[in-house]
């Protein structure tokens, strides 16, 4: 199994670091523009193996693409990362550029593989990717909802104080402050609803500091986070490289499904050694749903600020 991280930055590292980790992956190839960072950064890495055990082989790259040949699945990173008070939209002028650029040289050299995305803005930059190369749509995949998904667990376990393994919830939706979905009337602690235990009040207040999650990390760091984005990416590679068919909600060319189509937008899908094995249909309330169609129509501006 040979997985790329294109961006050696901050989320990036931390994304390669967690599935060296997770020792799943026999090798990880980090490629970036910047001269000697990659490999700099892969060396850092391997300098880890002995003491976190893992037997993953990583290796840098600057700029050269023929390293990445035959990964099984590609992760971009690249592009500029948000400063505080940016929203995820202001990126798209630089990021789309780089992200054609990258998504076309990775595709010349691994013709059968699969692409997360994760540059911001993330859900047009998917949409971008599906634009710009010739891979089946189950084999480009955006990931925000799984980094969303966590920060709501972050937060109802805080509200309930309980622990976060009781803690179970979804976020659907763009991966924007506006855009997300936190489905709070599905979210359950150990399988009772989380209503039983927090009033309506609390409840929408876990959903608006879930929304703007990167935001308020944002303003403490300076720059966007990569500790969580990293963990996120590593558990969508594990689940399509070890075949898990986990659920995870994932940004994904509609075509019809929840009522939408021709965008890339999170919704529950199934990942499996084939990508997008399934969208999985949830029941939405009229809020949630009246919430998603909003959500998609602010996906679908950005998407309208795409050169084609
Ligand atoms: C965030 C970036 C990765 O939400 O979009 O932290």
């Amino acid at each position: 199994m040979k997985v790329t991280v294109v961006g050696a930055g901050a989320v990036g590292a931390s994304c390669a670091e967690y599935i060296a980790i997770k020792n799943f992956a026999s090798e990880v190839v980090i490629l970036d523009i910047k001269e000697g960072y990659a490999e700099g950064k892969a060396m850092d890495l391997m300098q880890c193996a002995s003491l976190n055990g893992f037997d993953t082989k990583i290796t840098g790259s600057t700029s050269d693409y023929s390293k990445t040949a035959n990964s099984d699945i590609c992760v971009i990173t690249s592009g500029i990362p948000r400063k505080p008070g940016m929203t995820r939209e202001e990126l798209i002028g630089i990021n789309a550029g780089i992200v054609k650029t990258v998504s076309s040289s990775l595709v010349a050299h691994s013709p059968n593989t699969i692409i997360i995305v994760v540059s911001n803005p993330m859900d047009t930059m998917t949409y971008l990717v599906h634009k710009t190369i010739d891979l089946p749509k189950n084999r480009i995949i955006g990931m925000g909802g799984a980094l969303d998904s966590a920060r709501f667990k972050y937060r109802l376990a805080e509200a309930l104080e309980a622990p976060i393994s009781d803690v179970d919830g979804m976020v659907i939706g763009g991966h924007s402050d506006k855009g997300m979905v936190p489905l709070t009337s599905h979210a359950t602690r150990n399988s009772i609803k989380v209503s039983e235990f927090l009033s309506e009040e609390r409840l929408n207040q876990v959903a608006a500091d879930t929304k703007v999650g990167g935001a308020t990390l944002t303003k403490l760091l300076g720059t966007s986070a990569w500790y969580a984005p990293g963990a996120a990416v590593s558990g969508l590679v594990q689940a399509i490289a070890c075949d898990q068919k986990k659920i995870f909600p994932c940004s994904t060319l509609l075509d019809g499904e929840y009522g939408l189509s021709d965008l890339c937008i999170g919704v529950p899908v199934i990942l499996g050694r084939n990508g997008i094995e399934q969208i999985v249909d949830v029941p939405l309330s009229n809020a949630e749903k009246a919430h998603m169609t909003e959500s998609a129509e602010g996906v679908k501006k950005t998407n309208g600020l795409l050169e084609l």
